[in-house]
């Protein structure tokens, strides 16, 4: 039994207060999505997202799979790091599969569970110009929208996904 008045020892936080107002992504996600985008036929895949942290650090982790809904063949995978920052901005860096490279920076809400984000940098791409991405966790549902603008098209949807926490 404790000795009476002997001191708790202090519990480390479960999360780092820089990354707590964003705890509502924290965790996987599974779920389907379409992509679409006016000079390609649309398309329907699966994906998981994992976006994971330690409380010693002011970052969380970010990675994506995705893969085709009806073979279960991979298709794009992407990974980076996201970091809030306590005024509510974050930056965001993503590489991805295909060889891009993003330097996203917007930021978030976490009364109403969104971040928005718009690319400062997209690096070593051969038609992509902009990337705008956007997420909402509602219902305990996870949804996002990114767009993109190309060398030939303006900026417009081209992936809108709705994931649950698994
Ligand atoms: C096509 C970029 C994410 C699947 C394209 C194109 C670009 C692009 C530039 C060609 C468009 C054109 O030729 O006008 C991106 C970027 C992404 C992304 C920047 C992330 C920010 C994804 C993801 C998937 C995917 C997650 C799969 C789940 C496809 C497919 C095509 C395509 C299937 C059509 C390919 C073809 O018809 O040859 N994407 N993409 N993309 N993308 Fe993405």
């Amino acid at each position: 039994m404790e000795a009476a008045g002997a001191a708790t020892p202090p519990q480390p936080p479960a999360t780092h207060p820089v990354v707590a107002p964003l705890a509502f992504l924290l965790g996987k996600w599974r779920g389907e999505g379409e992509g679409s985008f006016p000079t390609i036929s649309s398309f329907r895949y699966g994906e998981e997202l994992l976006f994971s942290h330690h409380p010693s650090k002011p970052v969380i982790s970010y990675t994506q799979k995705t893969w085709k809904a009806a073979s279960g063949e991979p298709m794009h995978a992407e990974s980076g790091y996201w970091r809030p920052r306590p005024d509510g901005t974050l930056e965001v860096v993503i590489s991805q599969s295909t060889g891009l490279a993003e330097v996203q920076k917007g930021s978030y809400d976490a009364e109403k569970k969104t971040v928005t984000l718009q690319s400062e940098l997209v690096g070593n791409a051969s038609k992509v110009k902009q990337i705008t991405r956007a997420f909402q966790v509602a219902d305990g549902e996870l949804s996002y929208v990114v767009q993109m603008a190309t060398i030939t098209t303006s900026l417009q949807p081209h992936l809108k996904a709705l994931l649950k926490k698994i």
